[in-house]
């Protein structure tokens, strides 16, 4: 992938293979931030930018040819079964665990790490929007992107959806990733980047290292939604119904909040 500076981190996130472990290693927001220019994250991380390419470059070449799918290339229909039953179900999963575990966590350690208080209380907040998030996409945009895409398939129109244009369950459903970014950067806060105290338990370790891979599995989750599926979704409608498209010029002043 030839790189400039207008490069975006999402246009890498997406394009070059093993980025978005290296854009996770260096803790730039590949995600709901994905917007930005690969000079103006690195700038904000602090980082030389020859030093983020030289990981990519790495990254790239440790890849093996194919062990990562391009979901810029693949059926809309697959990406979203791919979602649905690799990252919400990782979600929701994790979500019950964590919920025991930061029980038992805040019962022995609360007393000494007042933090711990904190930081489950944020993450009810991010089981409580996430829960719900994952249902709509589930049971509305998806199904729609779905017959969208079938329609087109067989040369038909899709009939209007009761939610006008899929730009508007999509501008709901980015501005709650947005929600959930900021939640995951306030548990990282509190959390002091996820790092037990030295007298943590095995039960506190664990929790930690829980709540990192939840929040790795989730960044990839939204830029797979956000930077991969919506705008290939927006297209396809673009293409097959102008007159929806025409109608709903408003998206594109949609920017991520918060970050
Ligand atoms: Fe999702
Ligand atoms: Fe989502």
């Amino acid at each position: 992938m030839n790189m400039s500076d207008t490069t975006t981190v999402k246009d890498v996130a997406a394009g070059v293979p093993g980025a978005t472990r290296v854009f996770e290693n260096f803790g730039i927001d590949y995600c709901c931030g994905g917007h930005r220019t690969l000079v103006d994250a690195c700038r904000e991380a602090s980082l030389p930018v020859e030093d983020l390419m030289r990981s990519l470059e790495e990254a790239a070449r440790a890849s093996q040819p194919g062990a990562e799918r391009d979901w810029r290339q693949e059926t809309l229909t697959s990406l979203a079964a791919h979602i649905i039953d690799k990252h919400h179900y990782f979600a929701r999963q994790e979500l019950d665990r964590l919920e025991k575990l930061f029980d038992k966590v805040c019962s022995r350690h609360g007393e000494n790490h007042p933090e711990l208080f904190g930081a489950q209380k944020t993450f009810y907040q991010l089981k409580h929007d996430l829960i719900p998030h994952m249902l709509k996409e589930e049971q509305v945009l998806f199904p729609h992107i779905t017959r969208m895409e079938e329609a087109a398939g067989e040369g038909r129109p899709v009939p209007p959806p009761f939610f006008g244009t899929v730009r508007n369950p999509v501008r709901m459903m980015m501005t709650e990733h947005d929600t959930a970014g900021d939640l995951l950067k306030q548990l990282r806060g509190i959390t002091k980047g996820y790092t037990p105290p030295p007298d943590g338990c095995v039960s506190f370790q664990t929790l930690y290292q829980a709540l990192a891979g939840f929040e790795a599995d989730l960044h990839q989750h939204i830029h797979l939604e956000n930077n991969i599926l919506f705008p290939r979704a927006i297209e396809a409608e673009e293409t097959s119904a102008p007159d929806l498209y025409k109608s709903a010029g408003e998206f594109n002043k949609h920017r991520c909040f918060g970050h």
